[in-house]
């Protein structure tokens, strides 16, 4: 039998695959979450990670492992829903990838946590669809949607990552997060880019005596940066970059 120590000792050693190297350990504590522990947490807020729409951030989202087992819980739910309703599939699924969101300060985990969010989307699809192929055309909608959502960044400064030895005036000229909310109205979407540094300085920042109808505090909604116009989702992919 073995002693509490020992059990202690041996689920502190990360398995095959949750480590990339001893140096980004040491540089970044990039250590990944087995998946054992990520169902565990993910199942204290079941309801949300069922919620097609549901909005989550994972502030050092590393190769995404909660990303990609709330994706998967989301997309169940489109299937079970919407079976053999094609429009509702593309559609909800949209929805569903729209509403996930990763900051992460490694490039190379942030291509690889799209590039996984994307598979999963077009694996998904050929069971959702009866082994058809996900269209080009929502594809391209997935990976703009990913693109704009899972995002290199510094969580700590909410700016791009700056080289360790940057300047005071590289810091405080450093290029902010900004992350896009994407809200559906049918099958039109309405985005509204945010710098992240007001979205978190306005959560955390309660009206004083002021509560909405269920009694919560409620909040002064943040400034957009930039907000668009509203078009069909399948636009996505082709419009934004004409307005620039
Ligand atoms: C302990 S790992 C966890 C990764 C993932 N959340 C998981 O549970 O599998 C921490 C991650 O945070 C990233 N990271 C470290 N400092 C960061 C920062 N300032 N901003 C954003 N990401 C950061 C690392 O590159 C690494 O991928």
């Amino acid at each position: 039998m073995k002693s509490d120590k020992q059990t202690a000792t041996a689920n502190e050693i990360p398995a095959q695959g949750q480590i990339k190297s001893r140096k980004r350990v040491a540089e970044r504590g990039e250590v990944f979450t087995a998946e054992r522990e990520v169902n565990a947490m993910l199942d204290l807020v079941k309801q949300e990670t069922e919620r097609i729409d549901s909005r989550f951030l994972e502030p050092a989202c590393g190769n995404g492992n909660f990303l990609a087992e709330i994706l998967r819980r989301k997309l169940a739910v489109v299937a079970r829903q919407y079976e053999h309703q094609e429009a509702q599939i593309h559609l909800q699924s949209a929805i569903a990838v729209s509403s996930i969101y990763g900051v992460e300060i490694m490039m190379d985990n942030v291509v690889e946590c799209r590039q996984r969010l994307l598979d999963i989307l077009c694996e998904w699809y050929g069971s959702a669809m009866h082994g058809a192929v996900a269209p080009a055309e929502l594809c391209a909608v997935w990976r703009y949607l990913l693109e704009r959502n899972i995002l290199w960044g510094d969580a700590l400064s909410l700016c791009l990552p700056l080289p360790a030895d940057a300047t005071l005036i590289q810091r405080r000229d450093a290029e902010p997060i900004i992350f896009s909310e994407w809200s559906f109205i049918k099958d039109m979407v309405l985005r509204k880019d945010y710098r992240l540094a007001s979205l978190l300085q306005a959560q955390s920042q309660s009206v004083p005596d002021l509560f909405s109808d269920q009694g919560d505090e409620a909040y002064l909604p943040p400034k957009a940066a930039k907000e668009y116009k509203p078009i069909h989702y399948m636009k996505i992919p082709t419009y934004y970059d004409t307005q620039q």
